[in-house]
């Protein structure tokens, strides 16, 4: 058994990669089937973890429909770009799920003027939300979304210089080859604690401290993710490797 140290924190133990996809999928279609909303709204995170969750909801015979509101994006990338978030997850899951592009509220990289994009953030939340689902990585330094450390509960949808740590772990997703930008938009930690389920996936040994910190320490902005004990309903699937600081 592993515990955290919140009793609304149920952790779910994947002792194969293919359990933790299986296990993943069905967290988040159970989540979505119970949501009263006919089009839940859904925060998705990009990132390495997620992608054994997305190949499964790509290969299974569902046919899913939500309003995919976006957590996290960098600052000043053409629309084109590659490495926009935004186009990660609709050649991961959007378009695949064939989501219609109106059912996307994502922010734009390319504004000039990232307040804008900001404002419209936070008013849709406020007239639509709050979200039925968020999935969640943790980054290895406890951030959540682009919530990097220190970063308070009651922040909110904002524009952040990302830490070297996460630069330096972000321009692995291109081989190096071409750099993340040095800014970007989030979703706040008040904004993400409003979903009203919380799924966190975490992956591999890098997770092992920060996940173990982040579910039995006091909640502190050090580690962003430690918020989460605040929150009612939260699901963590995590690997043996993830797991491991628990002691059993
Ligand atoms: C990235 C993203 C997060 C993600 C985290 C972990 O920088 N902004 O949303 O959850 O870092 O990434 P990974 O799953 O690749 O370890």
């Amino acid at each position: 058994m592993f515990n955290a140290k919140s009793d609304t924190i149920e952790i779910l133990h994947a002792k194969s990669k293919n359990e933790f996809s299986n296990l993943a999928a069905k967290s988040f279609c159970q989540s979505l089937k119970s949501s009263p909303q006919k089009k839940p709204i859904v925060i998705l995170p990009t990132g390495n973890t997620p992608l054994p969750l997305y190949a499964e909801l790509r290969n299974s015979e569902k046919k899913l429909d939500f309003i995919y509101f976006q957590l996290d994006e960098y600052i000043g990338l053409e629309p084109s770009s590659k490495r926009l978030f935004t186009n990660w997850l609709a050649d991961e899951i959007l378009d695949p799920m064939d989501i219609p592009h109106e059912q996307r509220i994502t922010f734009r990289s390319d504004n000039l003027f990232p307040q804008d994009e900001i404002d419209m953030m936070r008013s849709w939340y406020k007239e639509n939300g709050p979200a039925d689902i968020a999935v969640l990585g943790i980054g290895a330094n406890g951030h959540i979304g682009f919530n990097e450390p220190p970063s308070d509960e009651n922040s909110q949808t904002r524009l952040v210089k990302l830490s070297n740590e996460t630069l330096k772990s972000n321009n692995a997703y291109w081989d190096n080859d071409k750099k993340a930008p040095e800014y970007a938009l989030t979703l706040g930690i008040s904004e993400i604690l409003h979903a009203k389920k919380i799924i966190l996936l975490a992956t591999g040994k890098s997770k092992a401290i920060i996940l173990k910190k982040a579910l039995t320490e006091p909640p502190s902005p050090e580690i962003p993710a430690s918020y989460l004990q605040n929150h009612p309903n939260v699901t963590v699937i995590a690997d043996a490797e993830a797991l491991s600081e628990f002691k059993s």
